[in-house]
């Protein structure tokens, strides 16, 4: 049996890559195949909440009746939808692969192939969680990093500087670990804690970061 402590919490939750439009048929995006955020998903519909998932391009489809999926492409519309939902929400947690940076200009029509060289111009996305932390009242909120040098050190500013209540470190280093894995190992660090997980399923990664956010959350 699970815990049902979520039980009349609302979750809200952002997952998958999104792609950021260069003309009508292509696209700059990442590899997040989305398993994180549907996990997460998944075991917090279990432990009773209702769940917001808010997903980029991704062929999962979520299973558990509590979920309310609400699908979109690029940044912005995640931003749009996140933010519909937000102040009715009790916990956030972006799991979302989000592009940091978008074409200037979306090309009505298919670009041509011309010179041997092509410019894009891109410009920065809107930083999701950065704008939940800023705009926190009384929700939890759970953000992920991904580091490769001061991973801890780094974790930490971003804690403070997403006004986060919780990080969650990916291990960059570890075979099998983030994305397009089944598999993940993960730090979970607040501003009191910090524990150190194993290489598990993406599944079990999801409940150790649930138990974390019920024990310093839902005492
Ligand atoms: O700053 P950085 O991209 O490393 O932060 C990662 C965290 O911020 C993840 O939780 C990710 O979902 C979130 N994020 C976001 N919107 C962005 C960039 C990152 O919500 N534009």
């Amino acid at each position: 049996s699970f815990s049902r402590k979520l039980t009349g919490k609302t979750v809200l939750i952002t997952a998958g890559p999104t792609y950021e439009a260069i003309d009508p048929v292509r696209f700059i995006g990442n590899h997040s195949s989305g398993k994180m955020g549907f996990s997460l998903a998944e075991e917090a519909a279990k432990r009773g909440a209702r769940v917001i998932l808010i997903s980029g391009p991704t062929a999962l489809k979520p299973e558990h009746s509590n979920i309310d999926i609400h699908r979109v492409t690029s940044a912005k519309e995640m931003a749009n939808q996140v933010f519909n939902y937000y102040e009715t929400c009790d916990f956030a947690i972006a799991s979302a692969a989000v592009a940091d940076y978008a074409p200037e200009v979306t090309a009505d029509e298919k670009i041509k192939k011309k010179e041997d060289h092509l410019t894009l111009n891109l410009v920065k996305n809107p930083d999701i969680l950065k704008a939940m932390g800023e705009r926190k009242k009384n929700q939890i909120l759970v953000g992920f990093a991904l580091e490769t040098q001061n991973e801890v050190e780094n974790a930490k500013e971003k804690l403070n500087k997403k006004n986060l209540d919780l990080i969650v470190l990916n291990s960059l280093r570890e075979a099998g670990a983030g994305f397009g894995h089944d598999t993940n190992k993960v730090k979970i660090i607040t501003q009191n804690s910090e524990k150190s997980f194993g290489l598990k399923s993406k599944k079990e990664v999801a409940r150790d970061i649930l138990n974390c956010i019920e024990d310093e959350f839902l005492k």
